[in-house]
C-alpha cells in the first residue's frame, strides 16, 4: 500500500500543499496519495482520532492548527518545542511526532537564491519586522546558522522584546519601535518581514516606510500571495534585492517530505511553476 499523506486546516481549498507534494511524489517515483482534510473549528478531537485509524503516515498541519495539534502528538522534535507550533506530523511506529519546518525551509531558500548572506554570517546585520510565529521559527533557523546580529521591530515593540528574551538575544540585539527601524533602515544587510501585513487583500499595505533604504540590502517577504509584495516592489524601485516568500511554502515542504519518506527533493524546478500558479496561471 502507498503512503497516506495530508494537510489539515480551516479553510484548507487553496492551499498549494496538495499541488507541491504531489509534484514530489511524482518525481520520486514513491506510491501515494496526498490529499487536504478541511477539519471544522470543532471537529479537531474526532478529526484526529479518524486520521489515526486510517493509520495516516504523516500530515501538514496549517491555520488555525499548528498550536492546538501538539496535545495530540506524542513527541514534539526541539524545532517544534523551540517555536511551540507543529507544522508537520510523522508517524514513527504507531507514534505521532510534531516537527516544524518552516524556519529551515526559510533559511534554506534565502540561501538557495541569496547565497551572498551566507558567506559572510558572522558579520550580516539583520532586521526581522515582526513577532509572531513565524518570525519565532525564523530567528530559531537563522540562529542555528550561525546569524548573530537579529535586531527585530514589530507594532507592539513588548513582543519584539520579549521574542529577544526567549532566544537570549536582549543583550546584544535591539527590539526597534516600527518608526525606529524605519530610521535606522540602512544599517542592515537584511531586512526580513514575518507579518502578515500586505497579504491579499490587503495588498497596498506595507508595515514600514522604505526612504532610508541602503542600495543592495536584501529585502525578503514571507508573504506570497501576491507573488511580490507592495513591500518587495517598493524595495526594488529603491535599488534593494528581493526574495519572494514562495521559495520558503517549497522548501519547508521539502524538508516534510524528507521527513516522511526519507528522501531528499529538490524543489527548484518547482519554483516557476509555482510563481505562475500564484500569478493565476495553470
Ligand atoms: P504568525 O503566526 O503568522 O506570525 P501572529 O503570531 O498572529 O501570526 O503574528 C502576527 C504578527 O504580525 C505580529 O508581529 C503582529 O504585530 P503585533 O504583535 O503588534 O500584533 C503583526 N501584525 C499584524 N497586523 C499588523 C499590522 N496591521 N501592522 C503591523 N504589524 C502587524
Amino acid at each position: 500500500m502507498g503512503l497516506l499523506l495530508g494537510v489539515i486546516g480551516n479553510p484548507i481549498k487553496h492551499s498549494l500543499s496538495p499541488w507541491i507534494h504531489g509534484h514530489f511524489l511524482q518525481q520520486t517515483g514513491e506510491q501515494g496519495i496526498y490529499r487536504p482534510f478541511d477539519i471544522g473549528e470543532d471537529k479537531l478531537d474526532q478529526s484526529v482520532d479518524t486520521l489515526r485509524l486510517m493509520g495516516i503516515d504523516g500530515f501538514n498541519v496549517t491555520v488555525p492548527y499548528k498550536e492546538k495539534i501538539m496535545k495530540y502528538v506524542d513527541e514534539l522534535d526541539k524545532s517544534a518545542k523551540a517555536v511551540q507550533a507543529v507544522n508537520t506530523v510523522v508517524q514513527k511506529d504507531g507514534k505521532w511526532i510534531g516537527y516544524n519546518t518552516d524556519g529551515k525551509g526559510y533559511v534554506h531558500s534565502l540561501q538557495m537564491e541569496h547565497p551572498n548572506v551566507f558567506r559572510n554570517i558572522s558579520n550580516s546585520k539583520i532586521l526581522l519586522i515582526g513577532a509572531g510565529g513565524a518570525a519565532k521559527g525564523i530567528v530559531g533557523a537563522l540562529l542555528d546558522r550561525g546569524f548573530q546580529s537579529i535586531d527585530l521591530t514589530n507594532r507592539t515593540v513588548e513582543k519584539a522584546q520579549t521574542l529577544l528574551q526567549q532566544f537570549k538575544l536582549e543583550k546584544d540585539c535591539d527590539a526597534l519601535t516600527l518608526r525606529d527601524a524605519e530610521k535606522r533602515l540602512n544599517e542592515y544587510d537584511l531586512v526580513i518581514q514575518t507579518t502578515k501585513v500586505g497579504m491579499t487583500p490587503n495588498e497596498g499595505m506595507q508595515p514600514i516606510k522604505l526612504q532610508n533604504i541602503r542600495k543592495n540590502t536584501i529585502f525578503s517577504d514571507i508573504v506570497y500571495n501576491p507573488i511580490e509584495t507592495t513591500f518587495l516592489q517598493n524595495a526594488k524601485s529603491l535599488g534593494a534585492q528581493i526574495h519572494h516568500g514562495h521559495g520558503m511554502l517549497l522548501y519547508q515542504a521539502a524538508y516534510a517530505y524528507q521527513l516522511w519518506t526519507g528522501i531528499e527533493v529538490d524543489p527548484k524546478s518547482l519554483l516557476q511553476p509555482l510563481e505562475q500558479k500564484l500569478k493565476g496561471g495553470s
